[in-house]
């Protein structure tokens, strides 16, 4: 008889006899993967566990916070915030190729990454949250050859690099399992429904250049967006929703004012695992509030529009 309940306690027993009284460096993200990873190690060994979390910048609204208050104060984890905007902001300034945004933001990425988890003493270890379709087949983005970490924290060769051993201990489970031992573990559903959020964050959802005024008019109405789906229960449908900012202004009319702001898009799609996907069929009244909330609540926007784009031949982000 199979349990996510055993599946736990044998983890736990595992990763003690793994490590023993070594130190384990684990990357956490905030996506469910790196959560589950961090908590199942946290406890097996407590404060035998530093977590870092690189945050480059271009995360969402509140979303530092969230993961910081989830970790640090709720689970009492040993956790590093690492808030290099600055470095990755200032490294993207004028940068506008997708491709050369991808390969900025993974070399930093790697680059923080090592100088904090350098500062770790006696650390022997580095947690990942591989999971079994990932030791299966070597899973690659559309986003071409550069992009040589599957998530946030999937670094590749880093571990060697750095001297570090490997524990894995979701390499077994399919992402409904982790789902499923995230809920064992306590972790609340708001985290472990998550819709996948990719390493290069927002970076991939601002075409164009990246400035911290797009970024935060952005946030702004991906909030109000996300807020909008939940708020219609229909988040847990939709395998993937945001909104894009998209590198043109428009004119428009507000009051007795002419306006000439950002056209932003919004993306919402069905998938079972990213690689295809279908639009999702909001209704046009769900449309036309979230239209006019957004509008009405985000200053720097004053257009919105749909994407029905399907994958293939569209991807999922906008680059
Ligand atoms: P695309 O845009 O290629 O995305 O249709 C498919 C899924 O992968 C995510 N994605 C990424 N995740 N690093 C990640 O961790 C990346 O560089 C990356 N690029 C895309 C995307 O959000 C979607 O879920």
């Amino acid at each position: 008889d199979w349990t996510m309940d055993a599946y736990r306690d044998e983890a736990i027993k595992q990763i003690r006899e793994q490590v023993g009284d070594s130190h384990v460096i684990c990357g956490l993200s905030g996506g469910v993967d790196s959560s589950v990873t961090a908590i199942l190690l946290h406890e097996a060994i407590g404060d035998q566990l530093t977590c870092v979390f690189v945050d480059h910048g271009l995360l969402r609204h509140n979303e530092a916070e969230e993961v910081v208050t989830m970790f640090r104060d709720h689970y009492n984890i040993k956790l590093i915030h690492a808030d290099e905007s600055e470095l990755f902001l200032g490294e993207l300034e004028g940068v506008t190729d997708p491709e050369v945004k991808r390969k900025t933001i993974g070399r930093l990425f790697i680059d923080v990454f090592q100088k904090y988890a350098g500062e770790i003493e006696n650390a022997e270890f580095l947690a990942q949250g591989t999971l079994y379709p990932d030791v299966i087949e070597s899973v690659s983005f559309s986003g071409g050859p550069s992009v040589t970490i599957k998530s946030h924290h999937n670094v590749g060769g880093l571990p060697e690099k750095m001297g570090l051993k490997l524990v894995e201990p979701l390499r077994e489970l399919f992402k409904d399992e982790v789902r499923a031992l995230g809920h064992e573990l306590g972790l609340p559903a708001s985290f472990i429904g998550r819709h996948p959020f990719p390493g290069p964050g927002l970076a991939i959802r601002c075409p164009g250049e990246i400035t911290r005024d797009k970024l935060e008019i952005l946030r702004k109405a991906d909030a109000v967006y996300i807020d909008q789906i939940r708020k219609h229960g229909l988040y847990d449908e939709i395998w993937q929703a945001f909104v894009a900012i998209l590198p043109v202004r428009t004119v428009g009319v507000m009051g007795d004012g002419r306006t000439y702001d950002y056209a932003c898009a919004l993306r919402a799609v069905t998938s079972v695992d990213g690689m295809t996907a279908d639009y999702y069929p909001f209704s046009h009244e769900f449309l036309g509030e979230t239209a006019t909330r957004i509008i009405n609540e985000v200053k720097g926007i004053n257009r919105v529009t749909y994407d029905i784009t399907s994958k293939p031949p569209g991807t999922i982000e906008w680059e």
